[in-house]
């Protein structure tokens, strides 16, 4: 599918956001192995979390979009087939450290983009765990029971922290992960509000043998989808949208902050905890007096997900932005680094790639062009913010990968540019 997407003059208006993927994927994953049935409100509708409900679904779980019937530590069952993740890293990892626990052998497989990513991050240490772990093709589970280790993760990542800590739910013993860089920590959060035997003490999470309650909850809108808004809001002249609902776990704001320090309008009230997670209702209105930005190391772990909007804002920040520290860019759904340098320098950014991400000169006036989603949701909902600003018209092809975290996107983005002329 080719989305067009025309310069806007103003955006106004309210988004409704898809629930957290994050949170979404743990939501059904924990609740599968609760002792009961929990409850779901707010689950993300992309296709995403529904690879992770399919593949419970063959180990013989019932679920749904509202409901998981877990049935205690021990109610998985062998999938008669390849369990497939489809495009999701986030299913595929977490469910090798739960699988990998299992006295029976499962085979987790993927698209093409899935196929390309690197599995040997989680593949390593659950070997270290005592499990049957092979990749590719990724087959773990079969030889148990697993003993807790002690790991210091090389790559920042809230799933191979989650995978491992899923694993040692069943392990003999604690098993911890050490970060030297903090990570998303909703898995940690949800296994506390669910009676696990877990504690985090700084960067240091431990998990020991637990049975875990079923969970009743609301699930936040995804901060991550909201990037998008925060970005058009704030580069649209005269915006002013309003993203009621919004996660705002510390972990998972860092990028919010960055803008706010760039000059950006961002406004957070009523804000309320739901589940052990932090939410709030944001407003976002035009920016007016812009810095460039310099990420690197932490911060850029921070806003993995959020790099390639931010890309898009710093072609309107005075001066010369530096993005870096984002190696992980590249082994994402695309190589991000190398498809938003493509797609904004065809828009006439002035954007340059680097091993680790960009450097980026603005403001530049970009034009509205034919620009490529390489398969990527991040990649093609950041080009259509970059598409709001262009002039004249922008053509984003592969652009129904959208559906991956966010299905109605282009339909909100419409009404918001409709709602904003009239
Ligand atoms: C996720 C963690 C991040 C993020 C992904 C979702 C999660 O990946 O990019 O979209 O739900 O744990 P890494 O942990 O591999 O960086």
């Amino acid at each position: 599918m080719i989305a067009t997407v025309r310069k806007a003059a103003r955006l106004e208006g309210e988004v409704s956001l898809p629930g957290d993927k994050s949170i979404s994927h743990r939501a059904l994953i924990l609740g599968a192995l609760a002792g009961g049935t929990s409850h779901l409100r707010g689950l993300s509708p992309g296709a995403d979390v529904k690879s992770t409900a399919v593949c419970l679904r063959a180990l013989g779980v019932h679920a749904d979009a509202s409901e998981v019937h877990g049935s205690g530590r021990n109610g998985l069952r062998a999938a008669d087939g390849p369990l497939d993740c489809g495009n999701s890293g986030t299913t595929m990892r977490l469910l090798a450290g739960v699988l990998a626990a299992q006295d029976f052998p499962s085979e987790l497989i993927g698209d093409a983009s899935l196929s390309r990513r690197p599995m040997d991050r989680v593949v390593a240490p659950l070997r270290e765990m005592g499990a049957r772990a092979d990749w590719p093709p990724l087959v773990v589970g079969g030889s148990v029971p697993l003993h807790g280790i002690e790991h210091r993760p090389t790559v920042p990542s809230a799933q191979v922290k989650s995978a491992l800590l899923l694993a040692g739910l069943f392990a003999r013993g604690t098993t911890a992960v050490v970060e030297a860089t903090p990570t998303r920590n909703h898995t940690e959060l949800m296994l506390a509000a669910m009676g696990a035997n877990v504690s985090v003490e700084g960067e240091r999470v431990e998990v020991k043998s637990s049975h875990l309650e079923p969970i009743d909850i609301d699930i936040p809108g995804d901060v991550s989808a909201a990037s998008f808004w925060i970005v058009a809001g704030g580069l649209v002249t005269r915006s002013l949208l309003r993203v009621p609902g919004t996660g705002i776990n510390p972990t998972r704001t860092a990028f919010v902050d960055l803008l706010r320090a760039s000059g950006f309008n961002i406004a957070v009230t009523h804000g309320r905890s739901v589940a052990g997670e932090p939410v709030g209702d944001l407003e976002v209105a035009a920016a007016e007096e812009l810095r460039p930005v310099s990420v690197s190391g932490a911060m850029s772990a921070a806003m993995i997900d959020e790099l390639p909007v931010l890309a898009v804002a710093a072609t309107q920040l005075p001066g010369t932005s530096l993005i870096g520290g984002a190696a992980e860019l590249r082994v994402k759904e695309s190589d991000r680094i190398a498809a938003m340098a493509d797609g904004l320098a065809s828009m006439g950014a002035d954007i340059t790639a680097v091993n680790d991400g960009w450097v980026i000169n603005g403001p530049r006036h970009l034009e509205g062009a034919r620009v490529r989603s390489h398969d990527d949701h991040r990649v093609a909902m950041a080009l259509a913010v970059a598409g709001l600003i262009a002039e004249g018209v922008t053509e984003i092809e592969g652009a129904e990968c959208v559906s991956i975290s966010y299905p109605a996107f282009f339909d909100q983005l419409t009404a918001l540019w409709r709602a904003g002329r009239g």
